[in-house]
């Protein structure tokens, strides 16, 4: 096949939602219809649930689980999809705020009872900063949920995205009848729980009476005039603004009863993009392009802590990934080969020898990469749009073992590597500031310190807001508002300057009072 075909073939994804709309389910489902996976019960779920906030061992299971259902690659009608899972628990948010750096296209869902949710409006943000298209799936259909219009509206508003359904539920709950599919002109009756997956029936005209036999009167008269209304109020669907990032395509359904998910497919399949070109510090690059390029995502470390060798994941942005050739690591400038790397498939983990754009494949590391790392065939372009984002808690890293000060150093540049948190290290005096986006994550490094690498800390917590990254177009200002500033400067990870924030009233009256700076809250900024 040719590198041409090769990217055609491919959808890489991934399914964002608030915890508990419906991720897992439909993720098993999806692999259910790909046939990567043989019965309902066998995605385990990588979601750390709260019990778990007190059990660590727990939470290092289910990291391990995780690695396991990182990337769950299948084929369904000769395309081959790569299906990126992200965590569902906020506190690991910015992991999946990468994640979604390393997919061409994502799903959203939406429980139609409790509507748009706070997760996934920071999810959808990170979305729109890249235009990534957006699929929405209104999930739960077999409850009594809210108004399918209300629902479209709210998701305009508190997204920012515009909707087009293009297919319609028919009453809900008990009383949930099934869903018209207005872009095939079809009909999906649905028959209860668990059922089996059946083709819809046409009905190419919607004032057909067959229509009121089958969904009785007053359902039919409600969908006719429901489907008059959408007519009025929603421009025809255009693919091209989908593929822009501008509109979100609409399906409602039932994950946890199959339902209206092999529509939501076989829509995917038609509408989502190949991989895409993507941005890099030199140029665009386009995934046929025959010199292999692609960047780090994610690193997770192994669940071994005597051995440790970390896997990274490594996004196949153009040309062919070949398992043993020399390839180029942009920031080291050094040539770099891997003997071993992994395909993803369903759940096994499989040698692979070569890989594809879109492909996503894990690399045996023992150090040299971190999160947002380029690998090329020698030219040296490394890939933007993987930022930090600022983090929302800050706590001072206490050691409580000068015995074991290298090992916490060591244990800390790790684990920073693998993205577990932000290492914020203050221009004065020595003190390491740690944020993250939840509680939880100060708990797993502790834990791992620990278990890991012997090193024992304890965090105290800081009177910090935000962690802004600072630019001007006058370096004089700049160098001006940094000196005056001192005791609230740190370097990140890539040495950065950031500009530690107290409170947002401070904020905004330091930044009254330095109008030639910019403050942002992400590490990339134009
Ligand atoms: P998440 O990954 O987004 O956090 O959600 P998950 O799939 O785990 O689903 C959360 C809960 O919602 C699960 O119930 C699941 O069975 C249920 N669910 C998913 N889809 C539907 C649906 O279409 N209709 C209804 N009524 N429920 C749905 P749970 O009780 O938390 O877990 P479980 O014991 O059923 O696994």
């Amino acid at each position: 096949m040719t590198l041409d075909q090769q990217i055609a073939k491919r959808r890489t994804f991934g399914i964002i939602s608030h915890p508990d709309a419906g991720k897992t389910t439909l993720t098993e489902k999806l692999l259910l219809f790909g046939g990567a996976i043989q019965k309902a019960g066998a995605v385990k779920s990588s979601k750390i649930k709260d019990h778990a906030r007190s059990d660590w061992m727990e939470i290092e299971k289910q990291r391990g689980i995780s690695v396991a259902t990182s990337v769950m690659g299948f084929n369904y009608k000769n395309i081959k999809i790569n299906l990126l899972d992200t965590p569902g628990h906020q506190d690991f948010a910015e992991d999946t705020y990468r994640t979604l750096t390393a997919v061409d296209s994502v799903i959203m869902v939406i429980d139609c009872v409790k509507g748009v949710e706070i997760q996934t409006e920071k999810l959808m943000e990170v979305c729109r900063m890249r235009n990534t298209p957006v699929i929405c799936f209104i999930n739960k259909l077999d409850r009594e949920g809210r108004d399918p219009f209300e629902l479209l509206d709210e998701v305009e508003e508190k997204l920012s995205i515009k909707v087009r359904p293009l297919s319609w539920p028919i009453n809900m709950g008990k009383n949930f009848k099934g869903v018209y599919n207005l872009y095939e002109k079809s009909l999906h009756l649905f028959t209860g729980s668990k059922q089996t997956v059946q083709e819809g029936l046409e009905i190419k005209d919607i004032n057909d009476t067959e229509l009121d036999r089958l969904v009785g009167d007053t359902n039919a008269k409600q969908l006719r005039a429901d489907v008059e209304l959408i007519e009025g109020v929603y421009p025809d669907f255009d693919v091209n603004e989908y593929l822009e990032g501008k509109v979100a395509p609409v399906f409602f359904g039932s994950a946890v009863n199959n339902f209206g998910v092999k529509e939501l497919l076989d829509s995917f399949i038609r509408l989502a993009p190949p991989p895409i070109p993507r941005a890099t510090t030199l140029r665009i690059v386009k995934p046929d392009e025959n010199k292999f390029t692609g960047f780090i995502f994610k690193i997770h470390a192994n669940m071994d802590p005597k051995h440790r060798n970390r896997i990274a994941f490594l996004r196949v942005c153009s040309g062919k990934f070949e398992r043993g050739a020399n390839y180029t690591h942009v920031r080291q400038e050094k040539g770099i080969r891997f003997s071993n790397a992994t395909a993803f498939m369903a759940q096994d983990r499989e040698t692979v020898d070569e890989a594809w754009p879109g492909d996503i494949v894990g690399l045996f590391d023992t150090g040299n990469l971190k999160i947002g790392d380029t690998l090329t065939e020698g030219e040296k372009l490394m890939y933007t749009g993987i930022p930090s984002f600022s983090p929302e808690i800050f706590k001072e890293v206490i050691n409580m073992d000068a015995m074991k000060t290298k090992q916490l150093e060591k244990g800390l540049l790790q684990l920073m590597e693998e993205g577990v948190a932000q290492l914020f290290s203050y221009e004065l005096g020595n003190r390491k500031v740690v944020g993250v986006v939840g509680q939880l994550q100060f708990e797993v490094i502790q834990f791992r310190l620990k278990n890991e690498y012997g090193a024992t800390v304890q965090f105290q917590s800081q009177n910090l807001y935000k962690a802004c990254w600072i630019s001007s177009k006058d370096p004089k200002k700049l160098q001006e508002f940094i000196d005056s500033k001192q005791r609230h400067m740190a370097r990140d990870k890539d040495d950065k300057l950031v500009f530690m924030a107290e409170s947002r009233a401070w904020l905004q009256m330091v930044q009254d009072n330095f109008p030639d700076i910019s403050f942002h809250f992400t590490s990339e900024f134009k």
